[in-house]
């Protein structure tokens, strides 16, 4: 075990996939300690995990890696899903590997460019619906049942058997239990995936206690937080939810039952954030760290800080947050939010007089 490098296929016996898997090395992703912020914040011990170092630029690429595989070990001809963007990046790039077609259905004018540029480019069929991704869930879901098309949204158990790795290698690299981990949600999918990460580690006997699962949604969108926080019983969901993070611009999760299980079970807990708390720490995460990730990513560290200053957590907790996507799957909402380029005659006069030399 030692000597396999750090990657989804490292887990490969809690792995559901008998097949040679449909891999672009995923996985083995950085977990970054955040000495600059964690000091800003009075948290000494607060961990970064940048999924966005996938090779697509997602978490998604480790449920992909299996998804796949297991299409094609299931002898499937065709796959589909309906996504915020990174999942049909995702898949539109494993499918390719794969040698299978994929159809993917986005919310029409929605999705961050970088998202749509990679599934264009990966040769999905690309379809823009005119309403939001949970219309785009229902409609893939009718298209996959009655026309034998694999589904690969994360109502698809295997690709969160992918994404459980999510919590093999935290674990992994801390050498322990983190106190807390922190994901944003949307479908509800990657939470409930590292929750049964963990699950299993703890009947496995590598681990003896389980972190504080909590979970972050943006203030526009969030179903779960109301939950969790409203002590409903379970989800109502949003009709029309709205936010710059629009990776997770979802108000009905499917797997939301799963994700309040896996809050509750742990003593965890979930909150919202504004879009500009999510673009105040995107900006934080990329001056201070150096860590480039797209909105909805920056959502887990916001809803960090803003656990704390509400006194909500423990200064000494180990907590890892998951940041998702990479800086640019987003380019426009990067640009918007910096000052453009100082374009000036190319002369060493001009260069000195804009730098105030
Ligand atoms: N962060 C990013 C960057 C995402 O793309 C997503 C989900 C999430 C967080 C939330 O994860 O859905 O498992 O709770 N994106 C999906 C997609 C919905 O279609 O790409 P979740």
């Amino acid at each position: 075990w030692d000597r396999r490098p750090l990657s989804v296929w490292r887990y490969r016996e809690l792995l559901p996939v008998t097949i040679k898997p449909v891999s672009l090395q995923e996985g083995g992703t950085p977990l970054y300690h955040l000495e600059r912020l964690g000091e800003e914040l009075g948290l000494p011990h607060l961990y970064a995990k940048h999924e966005g170092m996938n090779p697509t630029g997602s978490f998604k690429d480790r449920g992909m890696t299996v998804g796949v595989s297991m299409a094609l070990q299931l002898g499937m001809k065709s796959v589909a899903c309906a996504s915020t963007g990174n999942t049909s990046a995702s898949l539109a790039a494993y499918a390719a590997k794969g040698g299978v077609p994929a159809v993917v259905l986005l919310p029409a004018g929605k999705v961050a460019l970088g998202k749509v540029a990679q599934a264009l480019m990966h040769g999905a069929k690309v379809i823009a619906i005119r309403d939001n991704f949970d219309r785009a869930l229902e409609l893939v879901r009718e298209l996959c049942i009655k026309h034998g098309i694999y589904l690969l949204n994360s109502v698809n158990p295997y690709r969160l058997e992918g994404q459980k790795t999510i919590a093999f290698e935290a674990v992994d690299q801390l050498g322990d239990v983190p106190d807390r981990f922190v994901l944003p949600v949307g479908n509800a999918g990657n939470i409930s995936a590292a929750y049964k990460g963990l699950r299993e580690l703890e009947g496995l006997g590598f681990i003896d206690r389980l972190p504080m699962m909590t979970g972050i949604q943006a203030a526009g969108s969030q179903p779960v937080v109301q939950a969790v926080r409203g002590s409903l019983p379970e989800v109502v969901p949003q009709t029309n939810p709205e936010t710059v993070a629009t990776a997770i611009r979802i108000g009905a999760p499917v797997n939301a039952e799963k994700a309040l299980t896996a809050i509750r079970a742990t003593g965890g807990t979930a909150a919202a954030v504004t879009d500009e708390e999510i673009l105040s720490m995107q900006r934080d995460l990329a001056r201070k760290e150096g860590i480039g990730v797209e909105p909805a990513s920056a959502a887990s560290v916001a809803g960090i800080k803003k656990l704390v200053e509400e006194g909500a957590i423990d200064r000494d907790e180990r907590i890892v947050c998951v940041v998702t996507g990479h800086l640019l799957k987003d380019p426009e909402t990067v640009i918007k939010q910096c000052p453009s380029p100082i374009e000036i005659e190319a002369t060493e006069q001009a260069l000195l007089s804009v730098l105030h030399l």
